[in-house]
């Protein structure tokens, strides 16, 4: 060991002694927690402890940030990585990665199942999608304004839209529709037991052992099909990347929208701005993924190896989690990052990652938001919430943010 490398692993002792654990917990529901900013203040990589004990490190800073999730010496496979919250299915983590879950695997085998995805998720595709969302999203808006208000907007809007999104990416029949959106809402229920949980990734895997079987049968132009086709994947590997699809794309898209109509109706001035100016929505959706930081747990990695990133020791096998939430937030990157601004350019946010994970479903989030928010305000122009903004539940201590139910009227 050279004398750089024992002062950084002396120093690297020293500072884990002083390790803090996860900060969860925001003042308000648009303010990052305070302990995150202090300590992306006191600098970009932190000690941290993990409920089970591990410890390793916390990413705050903006440029150490993008620098890991574009660092191959940084790994996603999930028996290496290390979770910063108490979770339910915490046994599961700690062992290699299901066949298809390649969010959890690095190259080769990362590559071998994002590239054949990569070719379903064609802009021709989301263009095709583009009609199904605007009238998937007049269906939601005609049964809220039927029902009348108050109503609850998490539960009538924000959450039904991405989960038939995905329906109609992977091709789900009509008629299973609602077995789809009655699973879906178990898994995502904070309530669920772990049981309950259990059963119903059973009959998942079932629902979708039976569509694959239905699609080699009789192929259509959806993703799915277009999986079977290529011919390179076994059925519980196709059934596996429906059911990361599923999980990735549908609680993330449903708090954008929840979360961020919240935002805007407690920004009147740039709700305001919004509509003076239709052509912002692209802009808005950027500045909101950037500003509400969703993801407030994660990216997770662990070291492959030994790598000194802005001054730190990580030391191969260390857990590492990437603050996005922190690094959307950084000043050294953003100019006045705690406003929400729709007319300021909010380019290179990594409220999508960055780097081989970087998130496939990226442009079908965005073509989502872009139909969903003005579409909402254009129907509701009265749109309002329906109980003190105070007394809007918020998700706290997850994973993903954003909150339980929005009641509004309108
Ligand atoms: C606003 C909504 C969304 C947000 C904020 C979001 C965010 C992210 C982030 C941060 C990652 C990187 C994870 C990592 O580096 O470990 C990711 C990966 C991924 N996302 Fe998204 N996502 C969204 C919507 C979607 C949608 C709609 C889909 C699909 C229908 C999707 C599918 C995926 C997949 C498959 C990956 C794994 C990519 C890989 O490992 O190569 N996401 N997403």
């Amino acid at each position: 060991m050279t004398q750089s490398q024992s002062e950084a692993q002396a120093h690297r002792e020293q500072a884990h002694q002083e390790a803090v654990t996860f900060p969860f917990g925001r003042p308000s529901p648009f303010e990052p927690p305070e302990r995150l900013t202090s300590l992306r203040e006191e600098g970009p990589i932190t000690p941290m402890v993990y409920p089970d004990g591990a410890t390793g490190w916390l990413v705050t800073g903006y440029s150490a940030v993008r620098s890991i999730l574009a660092d191959p010496r940084f790994s996603s496979r999930r028996e290496l990585l290390h979770v910063p919250m108490p979770f339910p299915l915490m046994q599961e983590m700690r062992q290699p990665a299901d066949p298809g879950m390649f969010i959890r695997m690095d190259p080769p085998d990362h590559t071998r199942y994002r590239k054949p995805l990569t070719a379903q998720f064609t802009v021709r595709r989301m263009k095709q999608l583009e009609p199904r969302i605007h009238e998937i999203t007049e269906e939601r808006l005609d049964a809220m304004e039927k029902a009348g208000p108050p109503q609850d907007l998490v539960k009538e809007f924000a959450l039904p839209i991405p989960s038939l999104v995905i329906c109609e990416l992977l091709g789900v029949p009509y008629a299973d529709r609602e077995e789809f959106q009655r699973s879906t809402a178990v898994l995502l229920n904070l309530e669920s037991s772990v049981e309950d949980i259990r059963a119903t990734l059973v009959n998942f895997s079932a629902f979708f052992a039976r569509l694959i079987e239905a699609k080699r049968a009789d192929p259509a132009d959806d993703l799915l099909s277009g999986l079977i086709e290529g011919g390179e994947l076994t059925d519980q590997e196709l059934s596996n990347i429906g059911f990361l699809l599923l999980a990735a794309g549908h609680e993330t898209t449903a708090n954008m929208l929840g979360l961020g109509t919240f935002a805007l109706l407690q920004h009147p001035d740039q709700l305001a701005a919004l509509r003076a100016d239709p052509s912002l929505i692209d802009n808005t959706v950027e500045e909101l993924l950037r500003y509400l930081g969703i993801i407030h747990v994660g990216p997770l990695r662990a070291a492959l190896e030994d790598v000194e990133v802005e001054g730190r020791l990580i030391k191969a096998g260390d857990p590492v989690t990437l603050s996005l939430v922190a690094a959307n937030r950084d000043p050294a990157r953003f100019a006045d990052p705690e406003h929400l601004d729709i007319t300021n350019p909010a380019t290179g946010h990594l409220s999508f990652g960055h780097g081989l994970h970087q998130c496939l479903g990226q442009q079908l989030a965005r073509v989502e938001m872009r139909t969903a928010f003005p579409m909402l305000f254009d129907r509701f122009p009265g749109l309002r919430l329906a109980v003190p903004a105070e007394e809007v539940p918020m998700r706290e201590k997850m994973s993903i943010y954003g909150v339980r139910e929005l009641p509004v009227r309108w």
